[in-house]
């Protein structure tokens, strides 16, 4: 996820780039870039890197430009293909400097574009995906009537969900851009053009604004706006104004990030699954081991964790249990290391973390590698400390989550470690290279299924309003299902403050049903995962102590539920991959209820989002 800009017309400036990227900001700021068109020097190139820094930097260097410009493109990055370094920072030249882009998402298939191009000549002056394009749009610009020609042949090979947008030297004060399924927004105020990956960026800027639907080329001027799609076919734009606050724009129109995050759920995991594995179904690290052979004498997996993220790492346990035989151990990040972990060399020791810098899953990262193991973080921050330490990196591309309840990075990870699962499972010669590719297609297959999920989101409101009240609220699950509860509660005490326990649904009997009673709210997962029938019999004990019951099931099931109680229906996957689609209805539960409450969802008393102290 990164933030793009562009602008042509009479204001165009440094300062219209700047003042967009610094709304964009919240889509990352691993580096900030602009390219200015201009009278006099033609294109001139400004980037910077260094976090939260990089954009004052860039602002101080491009301001003391004063010259015309005709022009821009700007890019504020979240790092995918690369690390957060200047030189993988945006926009990117082609070799002759002629064709300048900027770019959001992911060009699934730039190996083999990448490949093709050394092979032809070109030198690449980056490590990212994006550089391909410019690449690309330079070779085939001289058989092509114009820019926006050359961009739709380069786009109709492209594969992956983006958005760019390019500048010609050839062709001052043109803008070519391109949408697919990546945001993108055409404005204007008359006299200036615009192109932004959201609102905000131009929001005191422009008026009127342009949807731009995907597969379709925009072509800005001085002068206007055309659609295009990419046979060049003219698309009618239809124009719409805004009434949001610029603060509230910066959450593109949701009343705070936590709801926003939810709602990116569907393209988190998106990006984070495509283009991962290969035909054969060998799963495409971000940072490989320097010898993939040890993975198949590996002879235990460990996964260590906090919060959301031991959550995931749990489902995980089951998927690589299930697929590889090997067990796995899963470990609470303080606990491992201050207990004597049996690790060894043939021991993959696997951290779990959104940000990489957790303090405690860093330790034991440390610890894993001082006792020999092989390590791999799975996390959500290029170039963290996790990510530098660990032997192997596989990223969540995600995109920054700000809402300290974690949501899109926790269905992400999952998304991310079953990647693993059936990598190590190809490795170990315990599934076919056929199976596991069947298996990764289901898997691509889910961030349509969360998109249907998160049509709840009024449903869930309303059991909001309902059970807001009540005292103490249970999720049981089995299976799978065990880690869904636990996040489910989890994030209810994160953000309502209510008390609210996740149980392994067999477990009840052992002591929490002595704390059922009128007053307390069971959830039960209970979707089609491998123990239904058995979650369903935990039902039943609980209906037994009056308390209210909400099943997650699927459809064609809704008849388990009695008079006055609830059923939430969610799409059926695979067992294994059900939590990243019955984890969603809880989350839009516990939201609604902290909202409910009055509290500040993004910002839960007490809580931070990365804890760096032990
Ligand atoms: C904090 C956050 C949680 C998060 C946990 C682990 O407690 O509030 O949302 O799950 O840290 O963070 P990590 O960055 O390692 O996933």
């Amino acid at each position: 996820m990164c933030g793009i800009i562009a602008v042509t017309g009479s204001g165009a400036s440094v300062e219209i780039l700047t003042t967009g990227l610094r709304r964009l900001e919240y889509r990352g700021y691993d580096s900030a870039g602009i390219v200015l068109h201009t009278r006099d020097d033609g294109f001139l190139r400004f980037r910077a890197a260094g976090g939260t820094k990089s954009l004052v930097a860039l602002e101080s260097e491009a301001g003391a430009f004063h010259g015309e410009v005709i022009a821009g493109i700007g890019h504020t990055r979240w790092a995918t293909h690369g690390g957060p370094t200047l030189f993988n920072a945006h926009p990117h030249f082609d070799c002759g400097e002629n064709i300048a882009i900027v770019h959001n998402g992911i060009v699934e298939n730039f190996r083999e574009l990448k490949e093709e191009l050394l092979a032809g000549g070109h030198v690449f002056s980056s490590e990212t995906d994006t550089e391909v394009i410019a690449h690309l749009i330079e070779v085939q610009l001289p058989f092509s009537p114009s820019l926006v020609d050359a961009v739709a042949s380069v786009a109709k090979r492209m594969r992956g969900a983006m958005s760019f947008v390019v500048v010609g030297a050839s062709e001052p004060g043109v803008i070519v851009g391109f949408k697919r399924m990546a945001p993108m927004v055409v404005g204007t105020d008359g006299s200036s053009w615009f192109l932004a990956s959201d609102i905000p960026a131009i929001l005191d800027r422009a008026g009127t604004f342009f949807q731009i639907e995907d597969e379709n080329l925009v072509v800005l001027t001085p002068k206007g706006a055309r659609m295009l799609t990419l046979d060049m076919v003219d698309v009618p734009m239809e124009s719409f104004g805004v009434d949001w606050t610029l603060e509230s724009a910066e959450r593109s129109g949701f009343d705070d990030f936590m709801s926003k995050e939810i709602f990116e759920q569907p393209a988190a995991l998106r990006d984070t699954l495509a283009g991962r594995m290969t035909r054969d179904g060998l799963l495409l690290l971000d940072e490989q081991p320097s010898d993939l052979d040890l993975w198949a004498r590996v002879d235990k997996v460990f996964i260590v964790a906090c919060g959301t993220s031991f959550h995931a790492g749990m489902v995980a346990k089951y998927a690589i249990e299930h697929w590889t035989k090997i067990p796995v151990e899963l470990d609470i990040s303080s606990e491992f290391r201050y207990r004597d972990p049996v690790v060894d060399e043939r021991t993959l020791v696997v951290a779990v973390s959104q940000s990489g810098e957790t303090l405690d899953t860093l330790a034991a990262l440390h610890e894993a590698r001082n006792l020999g193991a092989q390590t791999l973080a799975v996390c959500n921050v290029v170039g963290s400390s996790m990510a530098r330490l660990a032997d192997a990196v596989l990223y969540t591309r995600a995109g920054p989550e700000v809402g300290v309840a974690a949501t899109k990075t926790h269905t992400s990870q999952i998304g991310a470690l079953m990647m693993l699962a059936l990598q190590l499972a190809r490795v170990k010669g315990q599934l076919y290279p056929q199976e596991v590719r069947d298996l990764y297609d289901q898997l691509l297959a889910v961030p349509a299924k969360v998109t249907e999920v998160l049509g709840l989101w009024d449903q869930m409101r309303d059991l909001a309003v309902r059970y807001g009240g009540c005292s103490r609220f249970y999720f049981i699950g089995r299976h799978v299902g065990y880690p869904v509860a636990l996040e489910g509660a989890l994030k209810l005490k994160e953000i309502s403050y209510l008390p609210a326990e996740g149980y392994p649904a067999g477990e009840l009997k052992h002591g929490a049903i002595a704390m059922l009673d009128a007053d307390a709210v069971v959830f039960a997962i209970a979707t089609r995962t491998r123990l239904y029938e058995k979650v369903m019999s935990n039902v039943e004990e609980v209906r037994a102590r009056n308390s209210a019951v909400v099943v997650i099931g699927n459809p064609g099931d809704e008849s388990v539920v009695s008079t006055g109680e609830t059923f939430i229906s969610v799409p059926r996957l695979h067992p294994l991959f059900a939590p990243m689609v019955d984890v969603i209805p809880l989350q839009m539960f516990a939201y609604h209820v902290a909202r409910g409450l009055g509290n500040d969802a993004d910002r839960p008393r007490n809580l931070a989002k990365t804890v760096t102290v032990e």
